[in-house]
């Protein structure tokens, strides 16, 4: 029954890339594996995890832009790949970064560009870019070119133009990445106001914090695998000894990621850039 389906449901989901090395030979990774998960309508969920766990693969899958390789999922009731129409008509993405604004236009330019892009009427296209600036809050700077837009004002752009469409269902990846914290504070509280205009949120977030401020319930995963899932109580109760921290180096020394790892109760240690700087994050083991 398609009327009481979940938001969002994961079955065995499964991707596997393969890629083409330089000397011809094939190289497969596994980017999920097996996620089993079911969000239900008017939730705020979060997908957590470290750099390179699956994050953004699973919001893809779940948007129509990849398809899975296993298993199967779907969006209030329809098959992602199967009827991947009926579900871009209910969803927005919000992927953000730098791609996909035009800087040389203003925001609300940019808002009713892509609203004719969705062969919305002009009148539609009118109304719903002003009302989404407002909602966003920049009704004031609609009229300011995007490549003088912060960060953030970039990202609540993003956010404006992935709700045009009055989509049920929204997916935020790594919403708050890069952006400054007042920006970052910014956007989180527009999570719950998506709620309360009856959309259910999917977000993945690689912060802890992040998601237990604003998801009702969190799959933690690792490596493509569902490593957790419950409300950001249980969560934290099951990992109350397990400590991360984050540290931003500017240059980093060579090894350094190796003798880090080895250190006393770190479990596990990733690095990724952002920007101009590198970021090594530490999952530790807290004795009591
Ligand atoms: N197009 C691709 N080709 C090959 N491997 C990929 C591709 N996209 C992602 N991966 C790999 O799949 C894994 C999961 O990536 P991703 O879903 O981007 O993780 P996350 O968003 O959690 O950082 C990583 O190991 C990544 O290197
Ligand atoms: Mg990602």
């Amino acid at each position: 029954m398609v009327a009481d389906s979940p938001a969002v449901e994961c079955v065995d989901l499964g991707r596997v890339y393969v890629s083409r090395g330089l000397t011809g030979g094939k190289r497969e990774t596994v980017a999920l594996r097996d996620l089993s998960i079911s969000v239900p309508k008017g939730m705020v969920f979060g997908l957590l995890g470290p750099n390179g766990a699956g994050k953004t693969t699973t919001v893809k899958i779940l948007s129509t832009l990849l398809t899975p390789t296993s298993g199967f999922a779907r969006i209030e009731g329809h098959d992602v790949v199967k009827s991947a129409g009926r579900v871009r008509e209910r969803i927005g993405l919000i992927l953000g970064g730098e791609r996909g604004l035009y800087g040389r236009l203003t925001g609300y330019e940019n808002l009713r560009y892509f609203a004719a892009l969705n062969h919305m009427s002009p009148g539609d296209a009118k109304r719903r870019s002003e009302k989404m600036l407002e909602l966003v809050g920049l009704a004031d700077r609609g009229g300011t070119l995007v490549e003088q837009y912060s960060r953030g004002m970039r990202q609540r752009l993003h956010l404006a133009r992935g709700l045009l469409c009055e989509p049920s269902v929204v997916f935020m990846d790594e919403p708050t990445i890069g952006v400054d914290p007042i920006g970052a504070q910014d956007l989180r509280e527009m999570v719950p106001q998506l709620v309360e205009r009856g959309m259910t949120v999917l977000l993945t977030t690689h912060y802890m914090f992040e998601a237990d401020l604003l998801c009702d319930r969190i799959a933690i995963i690792d490596q493509g695998s569902l490593v957790a899932l419950g409300t950001p109580r249980e969560i934290k109760g099951q990992f109350s000894n397990m400590g991360v921290t984050e540290i931003t180096i500017r240059v980093p020394r060579q090894g350094l990621l190796e003798e880090v790892s080895q250190m006393e109760g770190v479990l596990r240690a990733t690095a990724g850039s952002d920007g101009l700087f590198q970021r090594i994050i530490l999952g530790k083991y807290i004795p009591n």
